[in-house]
């Protein structure tokens, strides 16, 4: 497991960026429900999803305005069709680990 981020860097329904040495970076985002990390870079584009909006359970890419359910990571609105990659997540006390491969 990638050490991700603490729980308290990200506030509920926002997103952040975080770089991973050796690959793309991912996005963490935080619902009520939990915490869900994912592909920072949109399928559709060069766009970093983790500026873009938290509407309900989707993010809305700065871009273009395609969405994803970043529960599932699948394209929820055009021009978006390809699903972001999402991977499993574990908090552990007070941080936040996804496992990145
Ligand atoms: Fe994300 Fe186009 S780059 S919708």
């Amino acid at each position: 497991m990638t050490f991700i981020a603490r729980i308290d860097d990200v506030e509920a329904g926002y997103a952040l960026q975080v770089p991973v040495e050796g690959r793309e970076p991912v996005a963490l985002v935080r619902l009520d429900e939990g915490y869900f990390v994912f592909d920072d870079t949109c399928t559709h584009g060069a766009a970093s999803m983790s500026e873009g909006d938290i509407i309900g359970c989707e993010i809305e890419c700065p871009f273009h305005s395609g969405r994803f359910d970043v529960r599932t990571g699948a394209a929820t609105a055009f021009p978006c069709v390809k699903a972001l990659r999402i991977y499993p997540v574990k908090i552990e006390g007070d941080e936040v680990y996804a496992a990145l491969d």
